[in-house]
């Protein structure tokens, strides 16, 4: 027996049920309000709506606390690694060494792109953002891949799923080495997929390139922590543009547009620049002010969260990574590090940041760790929207798999002209 909600306008009563999950919030199922009582919700920003009901990612913004499949991100990071992450994600189980060595295969053997694509490269500029060429040859993956593009095929939805799986590295690479001018360097079959991403970026013909452990796993690392995060704008997006029936290629490509927003995926690089802004400690009391003026449009990136009302439970484990990653490159005093950790320091000490529940997230320490490894800050977002793909296809698939699926169509509340007749431009004063 569910509980109901009661609402009443006037002198008329409504009903609706309740529904549990088996974590977080009731919610209060509304799809009859506009049939029964003729009024929409409204709800700008999504802050209390929930459009599904989903399986994969559990948050708890007043804990700090994110599951993948019921596991949480601190075990994954810590005793997994990515593609057993993408296998959870994607199919619910954690595999058997079985099943992870025949994904990994799987994956492994679609890492390479149709070289006709590297056309597409040569039609941007060199100086176009790595973002910019990710929106558009991820879209165009839909132009290569007629194969798997009919969604309302499981082999095709599959082997769609495992091409962007397998080539977003790839394509990301070569983003980043058409935008320094460097050759492209083809996937290895023998790496895994942190060590080959980083081969197929910092490899040059010139010599052979040894992958460091330590930052493979850093960087494999910083994937799992990426993977997934309930139902946040890019996510959001891509079940909105997969509601309409489009292909998945075209639906990740809207997700990486959307990610590339500074309030989301682009906080990571926005954050660094602020870092860099601010310079030295003593400089960080005036963008503290800054940021808690109203008048000022100035947010400290890479503080706050939609969700989490405490510690990102990603940005902890982002901090230990940092120090790790410094540590192994032998960097004993990063002026960026020492800024953000005292940064850090002043803001959670803060009045503001204290009574509004800002606490670092997981872009605030990202930037530093990705700048160590040697990426530039432009691509700091494609590094989180490689990451984000599996999320992205796992939540994609959920959708597209439930059979109450339709196309997703908001509605509004209507605030502008009433309607009036059309004036002849000669009567217009
Ligand atoms: C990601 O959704 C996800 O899950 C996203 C993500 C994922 O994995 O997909 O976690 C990845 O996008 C992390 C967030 C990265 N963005 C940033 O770091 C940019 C800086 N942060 C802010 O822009 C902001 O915190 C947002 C966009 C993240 C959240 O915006 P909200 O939901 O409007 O924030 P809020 O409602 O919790 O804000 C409460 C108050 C507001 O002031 P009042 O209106 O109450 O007076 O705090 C203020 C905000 O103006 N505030 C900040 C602030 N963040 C919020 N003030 C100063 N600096 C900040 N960073």
């Amino acid at each position: 027996m569910s509980d109901k909600a009661t609402l009443t306008i006037g002198d008329e009563t409504w009903e609706f049920n309740v529904r549990k999950g088996t974590l977080g919030p009731d919610v209060i199922d509304i799809g009859a309000l506009y049939k029964d009582t003729g009024r929409f919700t409204y709800d700008p920003g999504f802050t209390s709506t929930a459009p599904c009901d989903s399986k994969i990612t559990f948050i708890d913004g007043d804990a700090g606390v994110l599951l993948y499949r019921g596991y949480p991100i601190e075990q994954l990071a810590e005793h997994g690694d990515f593609t057993e992450t993408c296998y959870l994600l994607l199919y619910g189980e954690l595999p058997t060494a079985k099943q992870k060595a025949d994904f990994d295969r799987r994956v492994t053997y679609h890492t390479m792109v149709h070289e006709q694509m590297m056309r597409f490269y040569t039609g941007f500029r060199r100086d176009a953002h790595p973002m910019a060429v990710m929106v558009g040859v991820v879209g165009a993956m839909s132009a290569f891949y007629h194969d798997s593009i009919d969604i309302s095929d499981p082999h095709q939805r599959m082997v769609a799923s495992l091409r962007l799986l397998a080539k977003m590295p790839t394509i990301a690479a070569m983003a980043y080495k058409y935008h320094i001018g460097q050759p492209f360097v083809y996937p290895l079959n023998a790496l895994d997929y942190a060590s080959n991403f980083l081969r197929m970026c910092f490899a040059v013909p010139a010599e052979d390139y040894v992958v460091n452990p330590v930052l493979a796993r850093a960087i494999d690392r910083i994937f799992i922590l990426h993977a997934d995060h309930e139902q946040n704008a890019s996510t959001s997006t891509v079940r909105l543009a997969g509601s309409s029936g489009a292909n998945p290629f075209a639906c990740i490509a809207a997700g990486i547009a959307c990610l590339w927003g500074p309030a989301h995926g682009g906080a990571n690089e926005a954050a660094l620049h602020m870092l860099a802004e601010i310079g030295t400690a003593d400089r960080i009391p005036e963008y503290i002010n800054r940021a808690k003026d109203k008048n000022d449009p100035f947010r400290l990136m890479g503080f706050g969260h939609r969700v989490y009302k405490n510690y990102d439970p990603r940005a902890k484990i982002m901090q230990q990574t940092t120090h790790e990653v410094l540590g192994a490159l032998g960097i004993n005093d990063d002026p960026l590090l020492e800024v953000a950790m005292e940064l850090e320091k002043i803001a959670l000490t803060d009045e503001y940041f204290i009574e509004k529940k800002l606490y670092p997230n997981i872009d605030f320490y990202s930037g530093i760790t990705l700048k160590a490894l040697g990426f530039p800050t432009t691509m700091f977002t494609v590094l989180f929207a490689v990451a984000r793909t599996v999320g992205w296809i796992a939540q994609w698939k959920e959708m597209v798999e439930d059979p109450s699926q339709r196309i997703g169509r908001p509605r509004q509340l209507y605030s502008g002209a009433t309607t009036r007749d059309y004036l002849p431009i000669d009567r217009r004063r």
